[in-house]
């Protein structure tokens, strides 16, 4: 495994420094980590998607450090709905996407009039913005298209270029934020994550509120530019499967969900996502498996058992899926 070399620590006050000189840090959320920059300065902004080879028209997220700073990036702050989700759900996994003021960058929004905000929970991450006093320009910290980073090492696998790397161990929740937009009296669900569509309506109970469609062709209509079919890949095949095969070639890894006895021997290495089978201790273990899996030389092909798609069982499938898109069509997604 490559490892690039990358400055690495706990030391808010310097990677908020680095952060207001237009600088790129990598932080811990309780989501997965972070690339972030400063919001408001386009050439900061800009690096990113150097970092990231990540292609020009996905927007990014602005991370605040309080509720309140809401109010100098959405057009309308006062806006019912997002009064009600922010206050519902902030700090915490939740993104709400809405009318943008002319301050936020085109290049944060991708030309949009819209731009996504959320305030994370993670004390490392709120620490750090709070300190660098801007909103920080954050896609998740990984090249374009591969798999997300629960660890500070994954960061390290896979980018070069970050200035900062803010050392928080795992990430708690391990799969992205829920995103949703508002507009009028509704919200759409852009994106499954740990705030499910239960805990939205109870939020909201007198909105209209638009299920999350996953997308149907690589690149039509899409909501939410980045929310393609094929994303979050590991280097190797992936499958998912139900029950495993009787005969499984050798060279392949297993994930489990819960403890499956006997299946071990057979694969070169094992991992169970939750031996009790906690949709969240699974979620939590996802990225970092398929980290694993996607690490082990012996390793030629991964295979992953499906789960019950309840809560968050909803957002670890819609990530599996799409880890696995481009390996059940032959597609290769970069
Ligand atoms: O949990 C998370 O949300 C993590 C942590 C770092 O906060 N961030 C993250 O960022 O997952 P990223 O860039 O990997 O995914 C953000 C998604 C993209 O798919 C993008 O298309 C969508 O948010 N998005 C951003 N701005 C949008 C907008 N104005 N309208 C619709 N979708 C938007
Ligand atoms: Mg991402």
């Amino acid at each position: 495994m490559l490892m690039s070399i990358m400055e690495k620590g706990t030391d808010i006050a310097k990677a908020a420094e680095i952060l207001r000189n237009g600088g790129l840090v990598a932080f811990p959320t309780e989501t997965v980590y972070g690339l972030g920059a400063n919001g408001l300065d386009p050439l900061a902004v800009a690096r990113i998607y150097e970092v990231k080879q990540r292609p020009s028209f996905d927007p990014l997220i602005l991370h605040i450090g309080k509720p309140e700073d809401m109010t100098g990036l959405f057009r309308n702050p006062d806006d019912p709905l997002i009064l009600a989700l922010s206050g519902a759900f902030w700090p915490g996994p939740l993104t709400i996407v809405a009318e943008k003021q002319a301050v936020v960058p085109g290049i944060v929004t991708s030309g949009m009039s819209t731009v996504a905000v959320r305030m994370p929970q993670n004390e490392l991450a709120i620490q750090l913005i709070r300190t660098a006093g801007i909103p920080v320009a954050a896609p998740s910290a990984n090249l374009f298209g591969k798999l997300s980073p629960t660890m500070p090492q994954h960061v390290q696998k896979q980018l070069k270029g970050v200035d900062y790397l803010l050392d928080g161990g795992k990430t708690s929740i391990g799969v992205e934020s829920t995103i949703v937009s508002v507009s009028g009296n509704g919200i759409t669900l852009l994106r499954p994550g740990a705030v499910t569509p239960e805990q939205l309506r109870e939020a909201v109970p007198g909105a209209i509120i638009t299920p999350y469609r996953a997308p149907e062709t690589e690149d039509s209509g899409l909501a939410a530019p980045g929310l393609m079919k094929s994303h979050y890949s590991p280097e190797k095949p992936l499958y998912i499967f139900s029950k495993l095969p009787r005969q499984i070639k050798p060279g392949s890894g297993v994930i489990f969900f819960t403890e499956k006895g006997d299946a071990k021997s057979k694969a070169e290495e094992t991992i169970v996502l939750s031996p009790s089978g906690n949709l969240l201790e699974a979620a939590a273990n996802l990225f970092t498996a398929l980290h694993d899996m996607e690490n082990n030389p012996f390793v030629q092909r991964i295979f992953i058992e499906q789960i019950e798609e309840r809560g968050i069982g909803v957002a670890i499938m819609d990530r599996m899926r799409k880890a696995a898109y481009r390996h059940s069509t032959g597609q290769q997604a970069d």
